[in-house]
């Protein structure tokens, strides 16, 4: 079957075709015809066609061609002579598929709010901005997979369903098959061997603990897979479910996990900004002035980098009013990344050895005993997009780290014999995938960057 962007890049007039698809506006002349335009989700463009009253059962079928109605057409190509299209299609048979109420479909021609958008987010995809956006991050799901592909990395699958916290920041959702309604009545204490995994399950936080296991087993290798958080964030930046790709590289150092996230992210921007170009100029036109321009100049400068500390100083000593005050071995706010970022440095930062209290078990000590080989890269809109370190090789030190962190090295028997049996220095990092989307697209908020988003209080779809 021929898809509109098909047809409109390649078809040529007198080719006879069929082509399928929703009527997104129908306008009758007072000549007795009318034109459709037609999309079908394969570009951003509109097919335009020219259907003439002579053609059987016009009278019956042209009323039921309203907005968001399903078409089948069959026609001939020929020149435009309008503005805006090559080609159009001169229809000698239409077949109203499926009909659409003009009364009641919620998805009309004018403009509708992002808001009211995600409330039927099962019409949103048929408008120009929710099919662009799928189509780029289709484009960045590929761009990903190549990119790593490319480069020698293997995709590993790791568990949705988890027993540990990676993050150790306790937002996980729990995983049980418990009778929750009737514990809650007789008893107070839960009992989790009687639970499916016969202890405390969650969904997972991120796949990197199982990533490091293939990482020094095969090499490089890579997840992309959904994570969960349960953090109760209502901001433009967090979902309760989003897609994280995670590197892990052996014999790699925190200078070698930089540079690949730099290349990593620039490759992914060309890749998007090569083949979406209708989409990305919608974007440019649509969403946001500054979105190409953004984009170039990521691609043209190199990512700064710079310790947590120094980043500190250069915080405090800002003539900005803050709403959370900067103070060093405190994590670093939206609005202090987007200042470095955006203000101060205007381009892409790598952020470093960050104090060890705000950071997780798994990230390799300094010597000074205040920080950790941990990276951050911050973007302009956005603020942070990756977040990585170099891992703790040292069985000694890690075992002293989890019990700083209150965790039990018992619990990761697993993981610390990967430091028992032939460890090595490694590193890796997490991009948040709707985060990327954001960057790309220039939309302000993350939940219109997956399809169906997760947040406290909904779920709907
Ligand atoms: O910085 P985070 O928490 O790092 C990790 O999970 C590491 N285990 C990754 C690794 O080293 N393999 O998360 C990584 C990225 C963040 O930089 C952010 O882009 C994204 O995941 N992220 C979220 N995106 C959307 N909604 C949320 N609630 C997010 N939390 C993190
Ligand atoms: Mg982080």
């Amino acid at each position: 079957m021929l898809r509109i962007k098909s047809i409109l890049d390649n078809s040529q007039p007198e080719e006879s075709l069929d082509v399928h698809g929703w009527v997104r506006t129908r306008r009758d002349s007072k000549q007795g015809f009318s034109f459709i335009e037609l999309n079908d989700g394969s570009c951003m463009s509109n097919l335009q066609i020219v259907i003439d009253k002579e053609v059987p059962g016009y009278e019956d079928s042209i009323k039921l061609v309203t907005t968001g109605a399903a078409l089948k057409i069959a026609g001939t190509v020929k020149e435009s002579p309008g503005k805006g299209q090559r080609i159009e299609v001169h229809a000698t048979h239409l077949e109203v598929l499926g009909t659409a109420d003009p009364e009641t479909f919620p998805l009309q021609k004018k403009r509708h709010s992002f808001e009211y958008l995600r409330e039927i987010a099962h019409l949103r995809p048929r408008s120009n901005t929710f099919g662009a956006i799928a189509r780029v991050r289709n484009a960045a799901t590929f761009a990903i997979h190549s990119f790593f592909q490319k480069n020698g990395f293997i995709n590993i699958h790791t568990p949705i369903i988890t027993t540990s916290d990676c993050e150790g920041a306790g937002e996980m959702f729990h995983v049980t098959t418990l009778d929750l309604a009737r514990l809650a009545q007789v008893q107070t204490e839960i009992d989790y061997s009687q639970d499916f995994f016969g202890k405390p399950a969650s969904l997972t936080v991120s796949g990197q603990l199982e990533a490091e296991i293939y990482a020094t087993s095969l090499g490089p290798c890579y997840t992309f897979g959904p994570t969960f958080r349960a953090e109760n964030s209502n901001t433009t930046r967090h979902l309760a479910e989003f897609w994280m790709v995670e590197p892990e590289v052996p014999f790699a150092d925190l200078d070698d996990n930089m540079r690949l996230a730099e290349d990593f992210i620039k490759s992914v921007i060309s890749y998007v900004l090569e083949t979406c170009k209708e989409d990305m100029e919608f974007f440019n036109l649509r969403i946001d002035k500054t979105v190409l321009e953004t984009l170039h100049h990521i691609l043209e400068h190199e990512f700064h980098r710079l310790s947590y500390t120094d980043a500190v100083a250069i915080l405090t000593s800002a003539e900005k009013e803050w709403e959370f005050p900067v103070e060093w071995g405190h994590d670093l706010q939206s609005e202090h990344e987007r200042y470095l970022t955006e203000e101060h440095f205007k381009k892409p930062i790598i952020l470093y050895d960050y104090p060890r209290s705000i950071k997780p078990f798994y990230m390799r000590c300094n010597e000074d005993g205040k920080t950790v080989r941990a990276m951050d890269v911050l973007v302009p809109r956005i603020g942070e997009i990756i977040g990585g370190s170099q891992r703790e090789e040292r069985l000694d030190v890690l075992e002293a780290r989890m019990k700083e962190c209150d965790l039990d090295p018992e619990d990761y028997w697993w993981y610390t014999d990967l430091r028992k049996f032939g460890t090595i220095p490694h590193s890796g990092f997490g991009l948040g995938f709707e985060r990327l989307i954001q960057l790309l697209t220039g939309m302000q908020n993350i939940r219109d960057c997956i399809p169906f988003p997760r947040t406290p209080k909904n779920a709907e779809f």
